[in-house]
């Protein structure tokens, strides 16, 4: 068995629909799953995945392939790691196979990089739990309530307080120091010797959603700064792309239908040793709609706790547009003065923030309230706090959720309704340029060529839902019919790799399409309907046959005209009569 033998046995075994739906919330409808993209931001679902066919396709970012390109773009690996991952989840020995260089070279890195950060887990965990010299990490986390179930649950550290504890033991486990800095957690002095980059702090290692460690944080044990480090960006570790916990919160969060999102390490395991199971944690950046688009993989609800300082009511606000546009409803809660999560549950236990939990404000109302604060009284304060809104009603699509904001906006400010849609209206007429004319535009340029373009994508669609329809098109002239270049080269490949009167492979067909363009094009028509019917197929077979005789007699025409071949133009006329007399339609 060699390399491509084991890529077709893993895609006969692995679902793509499973494969997708534990990350994406997806839905059946027709014969495809939808649900919203986790590639980009969107409101409503243009991801669609096809289990017939084992693909996936967004038809909002044209992003899309088979359940290996999934996994690498979800994932952030590489192919040969992404066909080992799915192998060994659906039990495929793979055999040891060779691949291009320069991506053989980028897997290796990663592979590495994964690696270190494994061992360096296992020794920093080791420092805490069983050396002398981890006393003061184990001193600190008990202090702080974090049991020894919760250490080991989240493989927690101690890096001791040297500048070369790590360093020598990557050096006896022969581990490269330059991986062992590519992975940042090391760093290169001038002389060409490295130095350890946490250095007396207690560690948090950072999981992805394989399980995997991709970094580190670490706090300091007093209260000198900086409080917390972070690994640096690695071919692992994008900051603001992970969210801290979220490998063993996310099945959680899907049963219960919310996410929790928390700002610091130590508010999420403080929260989950209280029982509750269904919090994540940002990573010391202000959240991101990458993080968001995340979690919308799995609940639509998530409550966002921000600290009750002024830097967290910051936070919430500027959030605010990212829960919009992501289609997520969020709520805001914000604890009593002087209390974060893990100090909150501390002192007066899950219950009571359970309950708080219920109350929180949906993030609409908490901005509201925020920008009501700062109202000014009379008319001048209402035009300031309506002129503050507007864009963020303005950017709402058309709906419920615009009608029930309004209503409540113009209920806590005393504006009416009916000012506040009037102003929308002006606002809408007044920026026609971005909106209508280039809407308009658009729907007039793909009009004009909507025709050709029109049916060049029936023949292709006709080829790929009835297979059996290409045997006829071999040796014609079908390119005289077909006038996009992409999708000449889609039908060339189909006719080239799919056997007579047999079956498509759509794998060996996608993969011989060199361009993004192409392959994308190819997706977005196996998503489609067939627009022919069983019965209509020998009809639409023999129209197009008939419309590569009329192109070829036009062609022709032209010519004969040209030399003045009276002959051949009355020959040519017949035929071109002979040809449209039985066709009712022309
Ligand atoms: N953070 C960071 N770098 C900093 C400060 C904070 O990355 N210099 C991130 C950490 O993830 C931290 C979170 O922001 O957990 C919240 O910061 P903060 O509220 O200051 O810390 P706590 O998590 O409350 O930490 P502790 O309770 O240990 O003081
Ligand atoms: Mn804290």
């Amino acid at each position: 068995m060699d390399f491509s033998d084991a890529k077709e046995e893993v895609r006969k075994a692995a679902d793509i629909v499973e494969i997708i739906g534990q990350h994406v919330q997806l839905k059946k409808r027709g014969q495809n799953h939808v649900g919203l993209c986790p590639f980009h931001s969107e409101r409503s679902p243009s991801f669609t995945v096809n289990q017939d066919k084992q693909i996936y396709h967004c038809f909002g970012c044209g992003r899309g392939g088979d359940v290996f390109t999934f996994w690498m773009e979800y994932h952030n690996l590489t192919f040969p790691q992404s066909l080992k991952d799915l192998a060994e989840r659906y039990n495929i020995d793979l055999p040891r196979y060779r691949d291009a260089p320069a991506e053989r070279e980028k897997t290796e890195l990663k592979d590495q990089l994964f690696k270190i950060n494994d061992l360096a887990a296992d020794y920093l965990h080791a420092m805490l739990v069983k050396d002398v010299g981890g006393r003061p990490g184990r001193d600190y986390f008990s202090r702080r309530h974090i049991s020894r179930e919760t250490i080991s649950a989240f493989r927690l550290g101690y890096a001791v307080n040297k500048w070369d504890g790590l360093v020598n033991y990557l050096k006896s486990k022969n581990i490269s120091l330059d991986r062992g800095a590519k992975a940042g957690l090391i760093v290169p002095k001038k002389d060409g010797d490295y130095y350890d980059r946490f250095r007396g702090r207690i560690i948090f290692p950072i999981i992805d959603l394989n399980h995997k460690v991709i970094g580190f944080g670490g706090r300091i044990l007093d209260d000198s700064l900086p409080k917390y480090i972070n690994t640096p960006e690695t071919p692992l570790y994008h900051k603001g792309d992970s969210l801290y916990g979220l490998d063993s919160a996310f099945k959680d969060i899907r049963e219960r239908g919310l996410a929790i999102i928390v700002e610091g390490y130590m508010d999420m395991l403080v929260l989950r040793q209280h029982g509750i199971s269904n919090v994540v944690a940002t990573l010391g950046t202000a959240l991101t709609s990458n993080q968001i688009r995340r979690l919308k993989g799995y609940t639509k609800e998530v409550v966002v706790l921000f600290d009750p300082d002024d830097a967290g009511r910051q936070a919430a606000l500027k959030s605010f547009p990212l829960f919009l546009n992501g289609g997520i409803s969020a709520k805001v809660l914000v604890l009593p003065q002087g209390e974060d999560p893990d100090s909150f549950v501390n002192r007066y236990g899950s219950d009571k923030f359970k309950e708080l939990l219920e109350g929180a404000t949906p993030i609409f109302d908490f901005y509201l309230d925020q920008a009501l604060a700062r109202m000014d009284a009379g008319v001048d304060g209402q035009i300031r706090v309506l002129s503050e809104v507007l864009p963020i009603f303005m950017d709402l699509e058309q709906g419920a959720t615009k009608f029930l904001y309004v209503h409540r906006f113009s209920e806590k400010t005393e504006i009416s309704e009916d000012i506040v849609w009037e102003e929308l209206r002006r606002r809408e007429d007044k920026r026609p340029e971005r909106r209508d004319t280039s809407q308009l535009k658009r729907r007039f340029l793909s009009g004009q060529d909507s025709r050709k373009y029109g049916s060049d994508l029936q023949f292709l669609n006709l080829l790929v839902h009835y297979p059996e329809t290409i045997d006829t098109f071999r040796d014609q002239e079908w390119e005289l019919i077909v006038s996009d270049p992409e999708i000449i080269k889609i039908i060339r490949i189909l006719m080239e790799k799919s056997p007579s009167g047999g079956d498509l492979d759509l794998n060996r067909i996608e993969e011989s399409l060199d361009s993004p363009k192409a392959k994308e094009q190819l997706r977005r028509l196996l998503m489609s309907k067939p627009i022919y019917s069983d019965e209509s197929v020998s009809q639409a077979v023999d129209e197009f046959v008939r419309k590569i005789a009329r192109v070829k007699i036009s062609q022709s025409f032209r010519k004969a005209s040209a030399e003045g071949d009276i002959e051949t133009l009355d020959r040519l006329i017949k035929a071109k009569q002979a040809l449209d007399l039985p066709s009712r339609e022309n």
